[in-house]
């Protein structure tokens, strides 16, 4: 690692209303962002630029500075999965492929080696930060932690917890599952790793009694950690859920009752959010992992996101692998935008998201949305450096060089960036950084 460091050329800071492009300088010190400028060549910096130590990093004209992709939710033991089994709904696509699949992660070599790909392959499409669904295995879940902690990438890590019967096996008997999740949690947090934290999570309110849910909350309270699940992803799972909880008046309602439905919750999908459950979602500083690819995939719905920003809920983006079909957030980001124009062209009164508040979903959107937002998202002094370098014609870029713009230089900066947006994959990521550490290099 470097661990002294500066770039100077074009730094983005993607925010709410637009992208704000310094072309400038940025510092790093020991992983952390100790200057950000625009006036390099000022006597001050020219001190830090001969001091001893500071490798200089010049970025040329096609390149440009990013925060590091935050997937706020996906399910690291469904890889295996990605791209097939898309032929039915939520709840039998569970039992059917997903129920069958996770219960192999019994096995730890198995857990050990598919984990290892799913690390390697999201760090190379430029997910700095994943907040990820284990299985329900103890030790297969604590081999997805030691492989985020030998690729150094920063992760929320869940055990998932299950108590109701299935048909594949799949769950376990209360005692036990309350037993390992706190093993789990202690075991992470013996590592000490500055980049990692347990997460408890209840896969959804159809797989967890209300006993188990409300003990799953005092333990993350207790431990002052996260709580991630499900929620009002499809009609027949709501139908289900307010059957099964006849004594709630919404499905937040069945969440909020355990105790699990608050500021340090993290919520997959909420699709068919009413409008009472919207403004519950506010008021409680609960957020919303946004998942395209799956609602799409598994036809659950189209997600009214400007909807969910406008009711003030934070939302961050997730692939939720294997029901999205895709591992990557740059691709999770388009289809959030192709759903957001889909609802319009159907004439509902939302207004579509633009490449750039897609762009802050992505980034310091999601960073927010997993309460991270103190310690990366965007490139301020005192967060950690997570970022990824982009080259827009880089080898084998997808993206072919035309030289016609009508842009002028200051506008030209931005022009690149959105081709990269709509066009780009993960050749253009030629660089990624986690906490000032180089994970990916292919410049
Ligand atoms: N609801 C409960 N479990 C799951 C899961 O694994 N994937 C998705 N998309 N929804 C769920
Ligand atoms: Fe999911």
């Amino acid at each position: 690692m470097c661990d002294k460091l500066i770039f100077v050329g074009n730094i983005l800071n993607p925010t709410l209303d637009n992208v704000k492009c310094i072309n400038g300088y940025i510092v790093i010190e020991n992983g952390k962002i100790t200057s950000v400028g625009t006036n390099f060549v000022n006597e001050e910096n020219k001190q830090i630029f001969f001091k001893n130590g500071y490798t200089v990093k010049l970025l040329g004209r096609n390149q440009f500075l990013i925060p590091g992709f935050v997937d706020c939710h996906t399910h690291a033991p469904q890889f295996p999965n990605l791209g097939i089994g898309l032929d039915r709904p939520l709840l039998e696509w569970l039992d059917k492929y997903t129920f069958p699949l996770e219960s192999h992660y019994s096995d730890t070599k198995f857990a050990a080696h598919v984990y290892d790909q799913v690390v390697r392959r999201l760090i190379n499409n430029g997910t700095t930060t994943a907040c990820y669904f284990g299985s329900l295995h103890l030790e297969g879940t604590l081999e997805l932690v030691k492989c985020v902690i030998k690729h150094n990438q920063r992760a929320l890590v869940g055990k998932v917890s299950m108590n109701v019967k299935n048909d594949a096996g799949y769950y376990n008997d209360t005692r036990v599952e309350l037993e390992e999740v706190k093993t789990f949690v202690n075991k992470v947090l013996e590592y000490k790793n500055e980049l990692v934290e347990p997460v408890i999570t209840p896969r959804f309110a159809l797989s967890c009694d209300t006993e188990l849910m409300k003990q799953l909350s005092n333990i993350a309270k207790e431990n002052s950690i996260l709580i991630q699940s499900h929620i009002a992803e499809n009609k027949k799972e709501i139908e289900f859920v307010l059957n099964s909880f006849s004594e709630c008046s919404n499905y937040a309602d069945v969440y909020d009752r355990c105790g699990i439905f608050n500021n340090k919750c993290i919520m997959a999908h909420g699709v068919h959010l009413t409008d009472r459950e919207m403004s519950m979602f506010a008021r409680k500083g609960a957020s919303i992992a946004h998942c395209p690819a799956s609602n799409t995939r598994l036809r659950s719905g189209l997600c009214p996101v400007r909807k969910l920003l406008d009711s003030g809920i934070k939302v961050g983006l997730g692939t939720d692998v294997s029901g999205g079909d895709n591992a990557s957030i740059l691709d999770a980001l388009r289809r959030t935008m192709d759903v957001s124009e889909h609802l319009n062209l159907m004439g509902t009164k939302e207004s579509p998201l633009n490449w750039e508040e897609a762009l802050y979903l992505a980034t310091l959107g999601g960073a927010t949305a997993l309460h991270l937002n103190d310690k990366i998202g965007s490139f301020e002094v005192g967060k950690d450096f997570d970022a990824l370098l982009i080259d827009l014609y880089s080898k084998d870029s997808p993206i072919d060089k035309y030289d016609f713009s009508v842009a002028q230089e200051e506008e030209a900066i931005l022009e690149r960036v959105q081709r990269f947006v709509y066009m780009g994959d993960d050749r253009n990521i030629v660089q990624v950084y986690i906490k000032g550490k180089k994970v990916k290099d292919i410049l």
